[in-house]
């Protein structure tokens, strides 16, 4: 499978769709896992406003713990049918009132492996199970979001390790599954997306530091990107202007 090839911008640069409306009726069917978060909540409603029949699941409404491997294959497995758009929404900056470290010294085991927890394992886990909903032909996008602090090679400000590091892990359980999706079904696209700096609950202690962008704008901006996408960007990272990121 070709990679992402190195500083290519996504097509959709030219004339960006319209906000809210439908790129040729796609998708019919989406699945947003993390729908109740500030980012998941916002694309579940841009996407289901598009015309998409949208499945959405999360923790505090619907019990999914994707921590659990029990509670994700329950969930997931429970769904029938193909979706042609999958968003894995979910994580956490701060986890169990750890906040993000400010030097190595601050990096406990506890903390760097509840990160693992959620931002790796978690939708590793939810592609695992989600698999078999991804048809064999046809258009399907399945986007997880990542961070652009997951970059390796981007990285200039150290700090934040447990979080970061878990990042860059996701990014390559993405990397690795859009290899093997790619063998069987040759239109799907697997990728990780940087939303943005997003005003929500994430950001809720960093918002008077840094510049954000409403949910609602980051989803329209997310699936600006997720639109362009074709299979050549399949197991790439991309942040929401449609800008590959370096691993
Ligand atoms: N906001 C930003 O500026 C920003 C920047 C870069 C990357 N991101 C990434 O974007 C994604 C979404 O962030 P957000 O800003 O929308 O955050 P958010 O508003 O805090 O939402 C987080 C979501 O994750 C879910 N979640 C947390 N732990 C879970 C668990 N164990 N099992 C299942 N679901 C769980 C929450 O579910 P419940 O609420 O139902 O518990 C919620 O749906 C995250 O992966 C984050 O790393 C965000």
């Amino acid at each position: 499978m070709e990679g992402p090839p190195e500083g290519r911008r996504l097509s959709f640069a030219a004339p960006a769709p319209q906000e809210g409306a439908s790129v040729s009726g796609w998708p019919a069917r989406a699945l947003v896992v993390g729908a109740s978060g500030g980012i998941g909540a916002a694309l579940a409603a841009a996407l289901e406003a598009r015309g998409a029949a949208v499945t959405r699941l999360s923790r505090s409404a619907d019990g999914l713990d994707v921590t659990d491997e029990a509670s994700v294959a329950a969930h997931i497995g429970a769904l029938g049918g193909f979706f042609d758009c999958i968003i894995i929404a979910t994580g956490a900056l701060v986890i169990d009132g750890a906040a993000p470290e400010k030097s190595i010294r601050a990096v406990t085991p506890d903390a760097m492996r509840r990160q693992f927890d959620l931002n790796t394992i978690g939708p590793a886990m939810v592609l695992k199970h989600a698999w078999p909903l991804i048809a064999r032909e046809g258009r399907t996008v399945v986007a997880v979001l990542s961070a652009r602090v997951g970059s390796i090679g981007d990285n200039r400000l150290g700090g934040w390790t447990s979080y970061r590091t878990a990042k860059a892990a996701v990014n390559q359980v993405v990397r690795t599954a859009a290899v093997e999706l790619a063998r069987s079904r040759r239109d799907a696209i697997l990728v990780a997306l940087h939303p943005g700096t997003v005003a929500t609950r994430f950001t809720a202690d960093y918002q008077d530091r840094y510049d954000t962008v409403p949910p609602d704008a980051a989803a329209a901006n997310l699936l600006a990107v997720i639109d362009a996408l074709t299979p050549r960007d399949t197991g790439g990272f991309f942040d929401w202007k449609g800008d590959p990121i370096p691993w």
